[in-house]
């Protein structure tokens, strides 16, 4: 128990925003802010219709849409990004189906607090696609991965993974949401123990 603790997680989307969703309910159904003074704060979103901040919205949760077509650079982009997730004093930024490259300066100003789902099994399979390039390559087993983010793409320190079988037949699309309903369990995991880890660090913040 924190007592006068606040850890804002920030979530950053760009569509369904069913990992979002899972992590929100997790949050409320597992007490994080009594065990871990946690609470989503904010939900980002490079797509104003993007369908996850409907639920964000209807969960009383703050959103915002900032449009990555009204910046000429990435840079700018980045910057008006972090500007609305610094107003929230976030513990945690979260990558959940945000489908931007950011910019190194980005990754480095919230290094050590970022954190990112990938659907495969890192380090196989950076990138795009992994879902047919997992098939194709014969695998037995495909998954996800939570892991920090550091500058180089689909990188960085692993907090969780889940596996789950490639089966004779299956179709990207088939593997895809075997995959997808295991993030669901594995991302609100790897944030709770995370959030475990900051609270055993450091009881009083
Ligand atoms: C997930 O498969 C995630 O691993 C990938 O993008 C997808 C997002 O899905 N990065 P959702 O928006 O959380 O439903």
């Amino acid at each position: 128990m924190t007592g006068r603790a606040d850890r804002p997680l920030v979530i950053l989307i760009s569509g369904t925003g069913s990992n979002m969703a899972a992590i929100v309910r997790a949050a409320q159904a597992q007490r994080w802010q009594a065990r871990y003074g946690a609470r989503v704060s904010l939900v980002l979103s490079n797509r104003p219709d993007a369908a996850g901040l409907v639920f964000a919205r209807e969960q009383g949760i703050e959103t915002v849409a900032v449009r990555h077509q009204d910046f000429d650079r990435r840079e700018d982009f980045d910057a008006a990004l972090a500007e609305r997730i610094d107003a929230h004093r976030p513990a945690l930024v979260v990558l959940a189906g945000f489908m931007r490259i950011l910019t190194p300066g980005f990754v480095q100003r919230y290094a050590g607090r970022l954190v990112n789902i990938h659907p495969s099994l890192l380090p196989a399979f950076p990138g795009l696609d992994t879902h047919r390039r997992a098939i194709e390559a014969g695998c037995t087993v495909a998954g996800a991965t939570v892991h920090q983010v550091t500058t180089e793409l689909d990188h960085g320190p692993i907090l969780g993974q889940a596996v789950v079988p490639v089966l004779p037949g299956d179709t990207p699309q088939a593997l895809a949401q075997r995959v997808l309903s295991q993030e669901h369990r594995l991302y609100p995991r790897a944030i709770a123990g995370w959030l475990a880890a900051q609270v055993a660090a450091r009881p009083a913040e």
